[in-house]
């Protein structure tokens, strides 16, 4: 028995499965889904099957022939959940499991009405990424496997259902039912499967580009990404054609848990980012960009997760330096820089953590996310392409992403196509010390940018009209994170009096002040801090904001009542990664 990814019980001497079919029907009463799933392998299965569940209740698991088959739902073990372990006498080419979701189920959030913008209709996401899918289907969760899909879901008929699949249509069944197909002719890792049901609207932007979002968000949301069309024009000049056929977007309710979500055919965003003049679209870079770098060249499992973000970082700014510049690309590098020191502060005692390609046995995914594979792996590649030039680092990035188009690869396949092609190019760029050591090399340079050096040469003090009126949102977010902290309190208030900051509606730029103000013990902002955690879930804007006010003797009781307030309505990612921040800062 071989298991070779450390967050899967799947065993690769047994069979691989290549595509399954879902049928299920959406239970907004019970929060569940009733589901049949059949799954289909590449050669039969024999003898055994381990699968990947979570919280699922199984019914029945039948062979190709209908013969019931024995099976043992095994303890469950944290984060990874139950090995659902199934005997097979007979050689069969399918499985069928009858089985039901829990309304406690990982990967799905669902919302009362009352949580949507509407107020009207309920609502259902999921969020696969990294080992949640298991939590609404029992299968292989590794991503070292790719799977094709068909999915038949049933439910209400005043809701629209979308997936990041190709649309097969919809019938209405009855007066209150309605049944709605769709298939994936493109073979996925099992974390980028992914649904929402809802009251949803679209607009299209492009012949391949929608947007859905609540009717009363989908407008803005129109207005916001109205540039995709040109950002996927200029992704594929950069990388080679897009292979997914659509991008749609479908703007999240504000629970969403990041930032967002590449799943294909429809990317996940979280409506923070409709800041009402596009200053924020470089999340939209990001999700497209993983189109290549995550969704056709694919990690082989979560040590290798950096060649997902990674090379995404990277690709993000080649798309925004070719659509906004050079500059507005270093300035957003230089934020990440500063994001990837915070990252190594908090993961001090856990020097592990911080290698590129770090040992998980034993490791929650979702505990240990941070920014280090992201701008970590920024940082390396931006390394090789010094070193080599970056003419024949891009033409090496296509042949990379030619040569394990759909595949799933580890970071040594990573280092033997890259050895092969630009031989010495990983020894010139210390390449050893960034995958396998913690923290960063010495030899990683400082980046540099005229409007980054305007921005610290300020060191903290308050800018003047003139020095400020023609800052970039992002250029705001640097000034606030380079103001020494505790600032003292002229310096809070006579940032807020001049430019209004804690009435900011950009959260990139409203975060970062309210966590230096909490910083710096500025209270008049504690309205606005409540506002925003019971406002918004994205993690990103949690993490800060409950850090600083539970490490604050006088704030930490807030910061308590204020979660319990508004837990119910996290998602249970945000709601796990809030409460181990406020364990933390208790145990300090
Ligand atoms: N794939 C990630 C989100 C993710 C990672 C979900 C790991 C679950 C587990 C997505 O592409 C991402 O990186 N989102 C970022 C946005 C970005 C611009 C860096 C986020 O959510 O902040
Ligand atoms: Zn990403």
């Amino acid at each position: 028995m071989a298991r070779r990814d450390p967050h899967s019980y799947c065993d690769d001497t047994q069979a691989e499965t290549e595509s399954f079919a879902l049928r299920a029907r959406v239970d907004f009463a019970s929060q569940t889904l009733i589901a049949e799933v059949t799954l289909a392998f590449r050669a039969p299965a024999v003898s055994r099957l381990d699968l990947d569940t979570r919280d699922l209740t199984i019914e029945r698991i039948s062979d190709a022939s209908g013969r019931a088959l024995d099976h043992t739902l095994h303890p469950a073990e944290p984060y990874l959940g139950q090995r659902l372990e199934i005997r097979i006498p007979e050689p069969t080419t399918t499985i069928r499991i009858a089985y039901r979701t829990s309304p406690e189920a990982s990967a799905l959030q669902w919302l009362a009405p009352a949580q949507t913008k509407g107020g009207k209709q309920p609502f259902l996401f999921s969020q696969c990424q990294a080992i949640h899918a298991r939590s609404i289907i029992p299968m292989q969760d590794t991503p070292r496997l790719r799977v094709r899909y068909s999915a038949e879901l049933v439910i209400p008929r005043e809701l629209q259902l979308v997936m990041a699949a190709a649309d097969r249509g919809r019938r209405d069944d009855d007066a209150s039912h309605a049944t709605h197909r769709f298939e994936m002719p493109q073979p996925i890792p099992p974390y980028l499967f992914a649904f929402a049901v809802g009251d949803l609207a679209s607009r299209d932007l492009s012949p391949r580009c929608r947007v859905w979002a609540e009717p009363a968000v989908v407008d803005a949301a129109a207005y916001e990404f109205a540039g995709v069309e040109a950002m996927i024009g200029a992704a594929e000049a950069l990388f080679g054609p897009y292979d997914w056929e659509r991008f749609d977007i479908l703007t999240m309710p504000p629970s969403f848990p990041y930032g967002g979500m590449e799943n294909p055919r429809l990317t996940f965003l979280t409506p923070t980012v409709i800041a009402g003049d596009r200053s924020l679209v470089s999340v939209v870079a990001h999700e497209l960009a993983h189109s290549w770098t995550g969704n056709l060249v694919t990690n082989a499992n979560g040590e290798h997760f950096w060649l997902n973000e990674g090379f995404t970082m990277y690709a993000e700014r080649r798309i925004v330096e070719a659509l906004e510049g050079p500059d507005m690309a270093a300035l957003q590098a230089a934020l990440g820089r500063r994001e990837l020191d915070e990252s190594f502060e908090r993961f001090a005692d856990r020097p592990e953590m911080t290698k590129l390609r770090p040992d998980l046995a034993g490791v929650d995914p979702d505990e240990c996310y941070s920014l280090i594979p992201y701008e970590k792996g920024y940082l390396f590649l931006c390394a090789i392409e010094a070193a080599v030039g970056r003419e024949a680092f891009s033409t090496w990035l296509r042949s990379y992403l030619t040569t394990f188009r759909f595949g799933a690869i580890t970071t040594d396949d990573f280092e033997a196509h890259i050895e092969a092609a630009l031989p010495g190019a990983l020894a010139k760029a210390n390449a050893r010390a960034w995958i396998d050591g913690p923290g960063l090399p010495p030899s990683a340079k400082p980046l540099g940018s005229a409007r980054l050096d305007a921005i610290e040469s300020l060191h903290g003090s308050v800018p003047t009209a003139a020095q400020s009126s023609a800052w970039t949102p992002i250029e705001w977010a640097l000034y606030l994170e380079s103001v020494p902290r505790p600032a003292p309190e002229a310096t809070c208030r006579g940032l807020d009096e001049r430019y209004r900051l804690t009435a900011s509606t950009n959260f990139d730029v409203l975060v970062p002040w309210l966590t230096l103000a909490l910083k710096s013990g500025y209270t008049a902002v504690m309205p606005r801090v409540e506002q925003v955690l019971a406002e918004v879930g994205r993690m990103k804007y949690l993490r800060p904001l409950y850090t600083a006010l539970a490490a604050d003797p006088m704030t930490r009781d807030t910061a308590a009542s204020v979660f319990a307030r508004n837990a119910a309505s996290y998602h249970p990612i945000a709601r796990q990664m809030v409460e181990g921040v406020l364990r933390a800062q208790a145990g300090r």
